[in-house]
């Protein structure tokens, strides 16, 4: 498309340079921009905050940074100050069906692989609601839009909403699939999502973007 040939030639020239707002106010801009629209296409939370970075890799370990993070302030600690060696521990729920990539990133952040709940999934890779464990304001939820060996998408509508309610961190890894939530015959996939707290996708699967990209979408702006 002659559009996304110009936005390409745009981003090699400017992407050395919109770091920072002083290096850059158009580049700031333009993400504040993207950053509404996205929220806007996916039917998120209004004023959900957006990061952009190289790799859906990269975004899910934001996104369960900030959700570690969370959880551990409003369990009193504060993680940033005191590290994690005493940390009070945190329950972490993970589809057995979930991407590589998400026990990679729960590795790097220090929640390890062992400690994990791993949630049985059905045939179809989506996971078993009746399987998670209770939740409360010490657990994190990790959930899947778009599986990657069938496309499947975990039951948002009934999880999210009560999740939420318990005061748990869910987040959905939507590499491909969150776009779903901005096509009118698929946005029932997405359903519910909308009760998470953070969200990860890209532009370079789903969208096909010619370069690495990922985006980390957030419901708490601070965290
Ligand atoms: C569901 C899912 N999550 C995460 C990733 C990791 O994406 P990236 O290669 O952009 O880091 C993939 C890649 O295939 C994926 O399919």
């Amino acid at each position: 498309m002659p559009s996304s040939l110009c936005a390409k030639w745009l981003a090699d020239a400017w992407d050395q340079n919109p770091a920072m707002f002083v290096m850059s106010p158009i580049g700031a801009k333009m993400e504040e921009v993207c950053e509404k629209w996205l929220a806007e296409l996916l039917h998120l939370p209004q004023g959900t905050a957006a990061g952009f970075v190289s790799g859906s890799s990269t975004a899910i370990n934001c996104a369960l940074l900030a959700g570690r993070n969370y959880l551990l302030k409003n369990l009193g600690y504060n993680v940033s100050a005191s590290g994690l060696n005493n940390a009070p521990k945190l329950k972490v729920a993970v589809s057995e069906g979930a991407h590589s990539t998400v026990f990679k990133a729960l590795s790097i952040i220090g929640l390890g692989q062992d400690n994990l709940i791993k949630v049985p999934m059905d045939e179809q890779g989506r996971i078993r609601s009746d399987m998670i464990p209770p939740l409360d304001n010490g657990t994190l939820l990790i959930l899947q839009a778009g599986n990657v060996n069938s496309g499947a998408f975990d039951d948002f509508k009934s999880i999210c909403r009560k999740a939420s309610e318990a005061g748990a961190w869910v987040h959905v890894d939507g590499a491909f699939g969150l776009w779903a939530a901005a096509c009118d015959e698929l946005a029932y996939l997405t359903e519910g999502m909308e009760y998470a707290d953070s969200w990860s996708m890209d532009a370079h699967k789903t969208l096909n973007a010619p370069y690495d990209n990922g985006i980390v979408l957030c419901r708490h702006r601070g965290s």
